[in-house]
């Protein structure tokens, strides 16, 4: 156990942390980012990591999916769920899921910036979305990756037994198995410490924060499931989609599923089980 000077010591580095920027910064007077000394910027997105034959484009016709617009119902509804009845996903819903998370509403600029469905620190729009599909209609399983600009996915190949998968990238949550897809968010670190450097992180768990929301709410919409994850393993989401954990690595994640109402006394039983594990 640590000992109470060196707890101490970290929960004061911890705080200074999410103070972010502040008078009393020693680094704040010093610090100077890559954009101000005119580095070259970064790729707005990741390259596609396989050819054209791999990819997939997205539906995009929103007006055929069947869903609640009552924004304060959605609102007051979202909750976490971790009971899914294992069905599959239409591919126009994981499409909208996609685009209400991090999809590209415009370019700012001259390649400056990419404008999306959430809000961002600068404009920075750090992170890559990556899918691990158990089962979603028309897509084959295995694992995948969001090109946000031609609003696609591209298939990064099968992963077997990945049921089994999904439960051990996420720290044994065994729950998650049933979900239809999970939805696996990384960070492109230099992307945001281009223009905000040590400064950079914080920045992004607000933002994450954000693409969160929009999927719990678009999930809500379309009468499914989802439950944000912060327990994941690095290591294991790293080798499932060849991220090399430094300059890119996974900082949140998100099971979707089929939910269904007879499940709610199941659901309620978690709650004990979220309170036991401290999630
Ligand atoms: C950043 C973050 C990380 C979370 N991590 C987990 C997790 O690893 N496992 C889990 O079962 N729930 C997790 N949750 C869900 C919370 O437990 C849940 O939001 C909280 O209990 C409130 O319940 P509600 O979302 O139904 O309102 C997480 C939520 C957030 C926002």
């Amino acid at each position: 156990m640590l000992d109470e000077e060196t707890k101490r010591r970290l929960i004061q580095t911890g705080r200074a942390f999410m103070k972010g920027r502040r008078d009393d910064d020693p680094y704040e007077a010093e610090f100077v980012s890559d954009q101000e000394q005119r580095l070259p910027q970064p790729p707005l997105v990741k390259a596609a990591m396989r050819g054209q034959d791999a990819r997939t484009a997205l539906p995009m016709d929103f007006e055929h999916l069947e869903k609640k617009d009552d924004l304060v119902a959605l609102i007051r509804e979202r909750h976490s769920s971790r009971v899914f009845t294992g069905e599959a996903l239409t591919l126009l819903q994981l499409s909208f899921l996609l685009w209400a998370t991090q999809g590209v509403k415009d370019i700012r600029g001259r390649a400056y910036a990419t404008l999306r469905t959430v809000p961002c620190g600068g404009a920075r729009h750090e992170f890559e979305t990556y899918l691990l599909i158990r089962s979603v209609e028309g897509l084959a399983a295995g694992a995948y990756h969001y090109l946000p600009m031609e609003h696609a996915l591209e298939f990064l190949g099968p992963v077997e037994q990945i049921e089994e998968k999904i439960s051990s990238s996420l720290c044994g949550q065994r729950w998650a198995a049933k979900a239809s897809v999970v939805f696996y968010w990384s960070m492109v670190s230099y992307r945001a410490e281009w223009r905000y450097g040590i400064y950079a992180h914080r920045v992004a768990l607000i933002d994450a924060g954000h693409v969160g929301q929009n999927l719990y709410l678009a999930c809500t919409g379309l009468g499914l499931g989802t439950c944000g994850i912060g327990a994941f393993s690095h290591e294991l989401c790293s080798s499932l989609f060849d991220l090399d954990g430094e300059e890119e690595y996974m900082v949140y994640t998100a099971p979707v599923g089929t939910v269904s109402e007879k499940d709610a006394p199941k659901e309620k039983a978690f709650y004990k089980f979220v309170e036991d594990q401290g999630l």
